[in-house]
């Protein structure tokens, strides 16, 4: 089942923009990418290897998907942890055609011994391939067709550095999306699938979308089953109750979000406190709240990230109705 905290990813496909005039905002990378792309095609070659990073939802994927189509090749998409052996690479790397591109997503789960494959992948077009055990054994390199490789992960950190310096077209940070933005998004979904909604009801749903274009989808697509239910069209009020009953709240926050920073406020007095004893105190896995859930608090200014851990801010405890403890200025530095 879907809940605010998970929301379903099948929408995503009908709604993900097909044009870059349907891709909303992220100028400064949407310029970087024509630049990058266009110089490429001048020379018949294709482009260097690109990585995206940020939070869930932000349009990594998507972004992957135009290159490819601008390119007039097959994106071929795989993950991190579905390349389990040096084979599965080999396979996909040797079956690559003119203007394909190879998209790896979770690039951060890759292992290290199909990493060590990879650096020269990327860097030479071979593929180092060893036959043979111990003493006998030797290195083949296999020439590769030219490829770019696109990958993408919420957990820029986590990848060794070596990978990062070889991603020779740009590294890009998705940022999250301002209201007008994620209002031109709803706008263009609700068109799509034919969801009668005003002004204010697109404004409505785009201040609660976390500055996420996946979560204004889906809570534009909850929405549109409560206005249908009750045979009316979609208002800012309809929202209200509809998102009401989700239990997102006026900044877009979702139950798990609210009760994070209450076990932050109560629990660990407001913190400093670090992002495992957060997880097992709300019984949630760490990535769920580094990757997710912190980044959307962090941009709405709710907590901070000090040296010693996450501190609750004032805006939190004014959030929930708390009153700030005095020496809070202190913890934050
Ligand atoms: N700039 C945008 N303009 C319009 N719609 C967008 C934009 N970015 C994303 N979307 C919508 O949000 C959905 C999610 O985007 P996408 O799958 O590309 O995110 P992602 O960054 O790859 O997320 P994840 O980290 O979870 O894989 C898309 O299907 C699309 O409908
Ligand atoms: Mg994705």
């Amino acid at each position: 089942m879907s809940s605010p905290d998970e929301p379903a990813v099948f929408l995503d496909a009908t709604l993900r923009p097909a044009t870059w005039d349907e891709y909303v905002g992220q100028e400064v990378i949407k310029n970087n990418l024509h630049i990058l792309i266009a110089a490429a095609k001048e020379r018949a070659s294709p482009p260097e290897h690109i990585l995206f990073y940020g939070p869930p939802g932000l349009g990594k994927t998507t972004l992957a998907h135009l290159i490819a189509r601008e390119l007039g090749g097959t994106l071929r998409s795989t993950s991190g942890p579905a390349i389990e052996r040096v084979g599965d690479l080999a396979a996909l790397l040797t079956n690559m055609g003119p203007g394909d591109i190879l998209f790896i997503d979770e690039i951060h789960r890759l292992s290290r011994s199909i990493e060590e494959v990879l650096y020269p992948a990327m860097e030479s077009g071979v593929l180092n391939i060893i036959i043979g055990k111990g003493p006998s054994a030797r290195t083949i390199e296999l020439p590769l067709p030219p490829f770019t490789l696109i990958a993408a992960t919420t957990r820029v950190a986590d990848l060794s550095a070596p990978l990062r310096s070889r991603f020779s077209g740009g590294t890009f940070r998705l940022e999250f999306y301002s209201e007008a933005d994620i209002a031109q998004i709803v706008k263009r979904s609700a068109k799509i699938l034919g969801v009668e909604v005003d002004k204010e009801g697109i404004t409505e749903i785009a201040k609660r979308s976390r500055a996420t274009p996946r979560t204004a989808n889906y809570l534009l697509k909850r929405a549109r089953d409560y206005a249908q239910l009750k045979r009316a069209p979609l208002s800012a009020e309809l929202v209200n109750e509809s998102l009401g009953m989700l239990e997102v709240d006026e900044l877009g926050l979702t139950p798990l979000d609210r009760k994070l920073l209450t076990v932050l406020i109560d629990r660990f007095n407001g913190g400093p406190a670090g992002v495992n004893a957060l997880a097992a105190a709300l019984a949630e896995e760490p990535t769920t709240v580094s990757e997710v859930h912190e980044p959307f608090l962090l941009q709405l200014g709710l907590i901070e990230r000090t040296q010693r851990g996450r501190v609750a801010t004032k805006k939190a405890y004014e959030h929930l109705g708390k009153t700030p403890p005095s020496d809070l200025n202190e913890r934050l530095l």
